[in-house]
């Protein structure tokens, strides 16, 4: 991005042009290479608390005050992992430890267009996909990033924050392939709990709730080519329709989990609130080596992990949760000696039991990158200006409050 100085410049704005030259200034003194990322960071650091949020982070757990022995251990605070701390400790009779490998999250996380700005850093896993001959053909060495969130909120900490419901017919599937309780009727009840929708004229819907945790919105900013895109939707023949709804089948501004316009993570929505929980332990910075498993019983008695360089082991007199996502989820039960026998065997793991289903059958969707084409009207958004950053840290409006991925989300029919 670049910043273009203003020469008719508002008060408010030569507050955030002199701390941005400050800033610049002092760095560049102290000989650090910074980009607009970080002077962007320092700049909402200084001027804008809400986003700092300092009296309601979640409070962190010394070492020294771990306990050897909790009710249940939650290895990952994501999606998951945060829910079910929060849910936990509700019952104030039990102790739970939840462990994250990464951080808290970083204020630009906060900033739905700064979304592309975490890949790559440490609040990402850095996984990349194996070489291959087969996808990811236009990149470097014929691999993709495989971007998995690496911090309180896990990958909800630096997705894209679309909210969007499976299709009724996917939970019913489940229901009818053995897995009683996860029909579409069996879900939406958990879905209303979770949910504060915010959209006018959908609050009242008996799809949605308003007394969750997790805020939905639409997007605070509106981008001039939303327009283009509705009209064009509208001439195909579709209809706005809540995506989240009846049928799905049509389009609309995108639901997002944002709140004031900023990223609802599940760290903000489940964790900040629970600083007072005397009950809950959050431990980040901590790499769950292993799940212990008493061999004979098969059951899972505690977990080893590491913070600063030293290996911890915590007993779990109820449960172990693994809720560490999609990748590392089945590397761990792997590590521990769940999965299949051969694979383990080849690899020096002691199998404790068979399991060939661990790590197979991993689902995503695909997504595509890089199309371009020129419109009659154009519009360049990857310029922001310093007016921008001042609509953002001083009127809280702006540009800088957009998606920068997603003006309009339909379903369509390709068949
Ligand atoms: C770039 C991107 C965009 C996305 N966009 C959307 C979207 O717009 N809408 C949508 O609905 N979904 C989206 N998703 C998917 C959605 O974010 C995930 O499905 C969801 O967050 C997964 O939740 P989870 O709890 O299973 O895992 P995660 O949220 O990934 O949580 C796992 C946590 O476990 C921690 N962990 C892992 N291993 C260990 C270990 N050994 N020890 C300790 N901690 C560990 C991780 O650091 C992480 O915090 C997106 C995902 C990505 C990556
Ligand atoms: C907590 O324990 C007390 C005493 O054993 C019991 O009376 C109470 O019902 C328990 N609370 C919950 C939520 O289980
Ligand atoms: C839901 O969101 C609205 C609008 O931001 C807010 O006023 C209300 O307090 C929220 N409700 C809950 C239960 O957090």
């Amino acid at each position: 991005m670049d910043i273009v100085p203003d020469r008719n410049t508002p008060v408010p704005q030569l507050i955030v042009q002199w701390a941005y030259t400050g800033i610049r200034l002092a760095l560049s003194c102290a000989g650090v290479t910074v980009g607009f990322v970080t002077f962007f960071e320092v700049l909402i650091v200084l001027l804008r608390p809400d986003i700092v949020d300092k009296d309601n982070r979640a409070r962190i757990v010394p070492t020294v005050e771990l306990l050897d022995q909790y009710d249940f251990v939650v290895i990952g605070a994501g999606s998951a992992g945060a829910v079910l701390a929060n849910r936990l400790t509700e019952n104030k009779n039990w102790t739970i430890l939840l462990l994250e490998a990464g951080g808290d999250e970083r204020v630009i996380s906060d900033l739905p267009v700064m979304t592309y700005n975490l890949v790559n850093t440490d609040m990402d896993w850095k996984f990349k996909t194996e070489s291959s001959s087969a996808y990811c053909k236009g990149m470097v060495d014929n691999q993709c990033h495989w971007t998995r969130g690496k911090s309180l909120g896990g990958s909800s900490s630096l997705n894209y924050m679309l909210y969007v419901r499976g299709n009724r017919r996917d939970y019913d599937n489940w229901r009818d392939s053995g897995n009683p309780g996860w029909g579409y009727d069996d879900v939406l009840p958990y879905f209303k709990k979770a949910e504060n929708m915010t959209i006018p004229g959908l609050r009242e819907s008996p799809y949605h709730g308003t007394s969750g945790p997790l805020t939905v919105e639409n997007p605070r900013y509106e981008h001039p080519m939303q327009g283009y895109f509705s009209n064009a939707m509208s001439e195909m023949g579709y209809h706005e329709v809540d995506v989240n709804g009846k049928t799905q089948t049509g389009f609309n501004r995108p639901q997002t989990t944002t709140r004031n316009g900023l990223r609802c993570s599940t760290s903000k929505a489940y964790l900040r609130s629970t600083a007072d929980r005397r009950n809950l332990h959050i431990s980040t910075n901590s790499l769950v080596h292993k799940i212990l498993i008493d061999k004979t019983t098969k059951t899972a008695y505690g977990v080893e992990f590491v913070r600063e360089n030293v290996r911890h082991i915590v007993r779990a007199k109820k449960e172990v949760i693994l809720s560490a996502g999609a990748i590392e989820s089945p590397k761990l039960l792997m590590l521990s000696g769940i999965g299949p026998k051969d694979h383990l065997e080849e690899v020096g793991i002691k199998v404790i039991h068979d399991s060939p289903g661990v790590g197979q059958n991993l689902q995503d969707h695909i997504m595509i990158g890089g199309l371009t084409f020129l419109i009659d009207a154009p519009y360049n958004p990857s310029t922001t200006t310093l007016a921008d950053v001042t609509d953002f840290v001083v009127k809280r409006e702006g540009h800088l409050y957009g998606t920068g991925f997603c003006e309009i989300l339909a379903f369509v029919n390709t068949r």
